[in-house]
């Protein structure tokens, strides 16, 4: 049973945990101009307002809004902006199906409310979450711009904030907050503020996502285990890391990362556990992208195990990890593994040189970086290739 405000009306009802508030909008209340697209937080057409703060409606359970306020665009017909975008959007040509409008209008409304100046790369980055099938671009933007440029020509300016009142996403902070609560925060929110803090203080955490590989190379395991000893040795062995300070339980760097239009910088801190009876290890992290306002909380175990009669060492491991903010639209499983995949290659290679003594080729290079559009090219190549192969294959079979 959850009691809530929907347009300025108490509602409270009984529903499935389970069931987003996109449908118990639409299904349970009639308010169907909250539109549903990819129902997985990437399109924006079931943008609403929750406390006053745009929100995903598919991507939000409807329990976890007891007590919050919902305004769809149905309670904003008489929004003084929404008014004026409405009008906007009609002038400059921005809907062509309309079925991303009531989104994009609730976005745009943020975007009129808090953005001091009509700058078109602003409104750009602001609306770049919303998504128009019929590509009406260029008339949307005109038409925020429009709007912004009137509103502050008449003087009425920018509101900080614009309905913002407490950190975290749209709607939280309405459950009661328990114990397990806050032992379960999310790893985004337990980032250490800055790299001074103790290694120490970055929890253990359960990953969303975890990988699972092996390599073999061709060096003993205890040789193997005293060079991952040597943090900045290791950084150098991975593209895209780097060390700024280490000490044997804890390491300070950044590890830069493209993942589809997206680049960042996660800089954060580690903190390294080893035990030599088992030859293995743990390295547990997190880190801030500020420009993609990105965060992550990562973990990697490995363990060393003997291979070729000693000779050599099997590396096996786990990359389990929890990724929030704008990279993880575009951090979709299959990518990230395919990253995990060049990454590890890339890895044992350059170690297996660095213990050889010889110098790595990506750190020779200058400017190494964990590529998710190369991975995806190399994967498509690679799929093309065995596409034909199965081509070539299957008709020299018939004609045998
Ligand atoms: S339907 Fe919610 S973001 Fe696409
Ligand atoms: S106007 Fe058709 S999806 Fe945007």
């Amino acid at each position: 049973m959850i009691a809530l405000i929907v347009n300025a009306r108490h509602v409270r009802a009984t529903v499935e945990p389970r069931t987003h508030l996109a449908d118990f909008l639409r299904d349970g209340l009639n308010l169907t101009g909250t539109h549903l697209g990819c129902e997985h937080g990437v399109c924006g057409a079931c943008t609403l307002l929750l406390d006053g703060v745009p929100a995903r409606s598919c991507i939000t359970y409807a329990v976890a809004c007891d007590g919050a306020e919902v305004t769809t665009i149905e309670g904003l017909d008489d929004d003084e902006v929404i008014v004026e975008l409405r009008a906007a959007f009609t002038r400059e040509h921005a809907l062509q199906c309309g079925y991303c409008t009531p989104g994009m209008l609730i976005a745009a409304r943020d975007l009129v409310l808090r953005l001091p100046v009509a700058d078109d790369r602003s409104i750009r980055i602001g609306m770049s979450g919303n998504l128009c099938r019929c590509t009406g671009y260029v008339g949307i933007i005109r038409a925020i711009h429009s709007v912004i440029a009137a509103r502050r020509a008449r003087g009425v300016t920018a509101i900080a904030g614009a309905g913002r009142q407490a950190l975290g996403p749209a709607g939280s902070g309405h459950g009661d907050e328990t114990p397990s609560d806050q032992a379960a925060e999310t790893p985004a929110q337990a980032v250490p503020a800055t790299a001074s803090d103790a290694a120490t203080s970055i929890p253990d955490f359960k990953p969303e996502t975890v990988i699972e590989r092996d390599f073999v190379v061709t060096h003993p395991p205890r040789r193997v285990f005293d060079f991952f000893g040597d943090i900045p040795a290791v950084a150098a062995c991975l593209p895209g890391a780097s060390v700024s300070a280490s000490k044997p339980d804890r390491a300070e760097g950044e590890v830069r990362v493209k993942l589809g239009p997206i680049s960042a910088s996660f800089a954060g801190i580690a903190r390294i556990e080893r035990d030599p009876a088992s030859l293995s290890g743990r390295i547990v992290g997190a880190g801030n992208d500020r420009r993609s306002r990105s965060s992550t909380q990562g973990e990697i175990r490995y363990r060393l195990v003997p291979a070729d009669q000693g000779a050599a060492t099997r590396v096996t491991f786990s990359i389990g990890y929890s990724l929030r903010g704008m990279l993880a639209q575009f951090a979709r499983p299959g990518l990230v593994r395919d990253l995990v995949e060049r990454m590890t290659a890339d890895f044992a290679r350059n170690l297996e040189r660095a213990i050889s003594g010889v110098s790595s080729d990506d750190h020779a290079s200058g400017e190494p970086v964990l590529d998710g559009f190369a991975v995806l090219g190399d994967v498509l190549r690679e799929r093309v290739r065995h596409f034909f192969r199965r081509l070539i294959g299957g008709s020299s079979s018939g004609e045998t």
